[in-house]
């Protein structure tokens, strides 16, 4: 059995071996939690955000769409809370001199924690069958009522102290749950700091005054500032959503996990601005409007999870995360908050300038409350890449990698193949390839033997190759090969658009 970390190193090396992920600045020695997508991973990552972006601006005719600027006027952040407390609290380790953040080494305890009593679960439901009572066993269990005490307390205190910001009583914390530094197996701890996660660049000339700008830590605040625009000049109506793809960017101290924590990366955001009193229903809605989205997908329901916030943001009233099971683990996918109308009441307070609605149903102005929707693009990217990729052993004892990514967001749909570069059948492949690639993305290979380039077909995720054979040039008929179940049938020429079409369209997605 291969292990997780197996599998991730080795999901890793594919995404660079075929074009997917490579790391930025590779020939100078990369630069620190910062990738570069390639040839095929760019068509993969377009793909998901017109999935995502179709999902939310077309299948909904209350959502629009805006693009606003990386750069934005540095009193949005003072604003918004990000200058003062968009921190993360950090910890050394003084015999390794490794940096960690305090809260994911308590959040790593709890989870270690929680995985006892999981495995302890799962040995009584194996022991008692069909007859296990779950409810009755957790409730009941003596190890497993011990180790559910100690996570409520630690959780209980961590989340005082962040709440109260005391510092000192994390780094104790940290010491009382006897965490030790993965890589020393020490306790040698420095004392918790703040650090902000901000970039600063300056703009205009040096000499100028209060040329401090940042790189956007979410592409949120661009909506919020543009909510009036948007609902003057597209004559919104409440509720409605705005919706924004873009950069963003967070100097993350503790970047790992490939493409999970980067410094430069990309969001799907939309703000659904309500009526106030109406937020939490809507937050339900969004809840599950975003889960559906995310299992439309195919991939195997288990691996999504919702994580309630035990901590709320000072600006939220509800917050969930829809958690995904990575290769290390159940991490946060995308965030889904109540935002209150902290945000366009800030605004307002920093701009001085009245942000809001008027209501006519009520008769009254009122700053709109605003749920959020925000899933991280690179994420996605890696959800759907790891659940993809996949090892086969194949009945005549060969082996083969290949990438069962959604039809739909697959880089390339068909690959067109003459079995031989000769006898006509490449002429007849370009002509079948100039038909296919007004509709779809396709590559059409002549080189290697056809059983090689099935298999770099397949390692790419094209679900369809189309064989051109002698047949072909007789009939007008090919072969279709199926990339899962590697089985091939032969259809008519005239017919390949149509079965392909019906497999990768965003329409069939929406509509089941
Ligand atoms: N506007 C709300 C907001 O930014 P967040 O939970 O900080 O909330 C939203 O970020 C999503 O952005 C996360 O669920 C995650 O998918 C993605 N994200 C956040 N930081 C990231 C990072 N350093 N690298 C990659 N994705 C990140």
């Amino acid at each position: 059995m291969i292990t997780q970390e197996d599998f991730f190193k080795k999901l890793i090396a594919h995404s660079k071996e075929y074009g997917f992920i490579f790391q930025s600045s590779e020939i100078y020695d990369g630069l620190s939690a910062v990738y570069d997508y390639g040839q095929n991973g760019v068509e993969l990552k377009n793909n998901i955000k017109e999935y995502w972006w179709k999902s939310m601006t077309q299948m909904n005719e209350n959502i629009v769409g805006i693009d606003s600027a990386i750069f934005m006027h540095p009193t949005i952040w003072k604003a918004s809370g990000h200058v003062d407390a968009f921190n993360d609290p950090l910890i050394d380790n003084k015999d390794s001199k490794k940096r960690y953040r305090a809260d994911v080494l308590i959040e790593d305890y709890l989870a270690k924690i929680e995985d006892k009593i999981n495995k302890e679960v799962e040995k009584a439901e194996k022991r008692f069958g069909e007859t296990f009572d779950k409810a009755q066993f957790v409730s009941t269990n003596q190890r497993v009522l011990e180790n559910q005490e100690k996570i409520d307390a630690v959780k209980k205190r961590f989340v005082d102290d962040l709440e109260t910001n005391n510092l000192d009583d994390l780094k104790q914390l940290i010491i009382d749950c006897e965490i030790v530094c993965p890589v020393s197996g020490t306790r040698n701890w420095t004392d918790v700091r703040q650090f902000n996660l901000m970039f600063s660049t300056q703009m205009g000339s040096v000499s100028e005054d209060a040329n401090t700008i940042y790189l956007r830590p979410e592409t949120a605040q661009g909506i919020f500032v543009n909510y009036l625009n948007v609902q003057k000049t597209g004559r919104m109506k409440i509720p409605f959503g705005i919706a924004q793809i873009g950069k963003a960017f967070r100097n993350e101290i503790v970047a790992r996990q490939f493409i999970f924590r980067m410094r430069e990366f990309e969001q799907m955001e939309m703000q659904f601005f309500v009526r106030p009193g109406e937020e939490l229903k809507w937050f339900e809605h969004w809840k599950q409007a975003r889960l559906k989205w995310h299992k439309a997908l195919g991939i195997d329901a288990k691996h999504y999870r919702f994580h309630d916030h035990d901590k709320l943001a000072h600006y939220a009233n509800a917050a969930c995360d829809i958690e995904f099971q990575f290769p290390f683990g159940f991490k946060e996918l995308e965030g889904i908050h109540s935002r209150t109308d902290f945000d366009l009441k800030r605004h307002q307070e920093f701009a001085g300038k009245k942000i809001q609605y008027f209501d006519p149903e009520l008769n009254e102005n009122y700053v709109p409350y605003v749920v959020e929707t925000s899933v991280g693009l690179d994420r996605t990217f890696l959800a759907i890449i790891s659940n993809a990729f996949t090892e086969e052993k194949l009945e005549d004892g060969s082996e083969r990698v290949v990438m069962k990514l959604p039809a739909v967001l697959a880089p390339y749909k068909v690959a067109v193949l003459p079995l031989m570069n000769k006898d006509g059948m490449p002429e007849m492949a370009r002509k079948i390839f100039d038909n296919l690639k007004y509709d779809f993305k396709c590559q059409i290979e002549e080189k290697d033997a056809i059983g090689k380039r099935y298999r770099r077909q397949d390692a790419i995720g094209t679900p369809f190759c189309i064989t051109i054979d002698h047949q072909t040039l007789e009939d007008n008929t090919v072969t279709i090969r199926y990339r899962d179940t590697m089985q091939q049938e032969r259809i008519s020429v005239n017919d390949v658009n149509k079965i392909i079409q019906d497999k990768v369209s965003l329409k069939n997605l929406f509509k089941n």
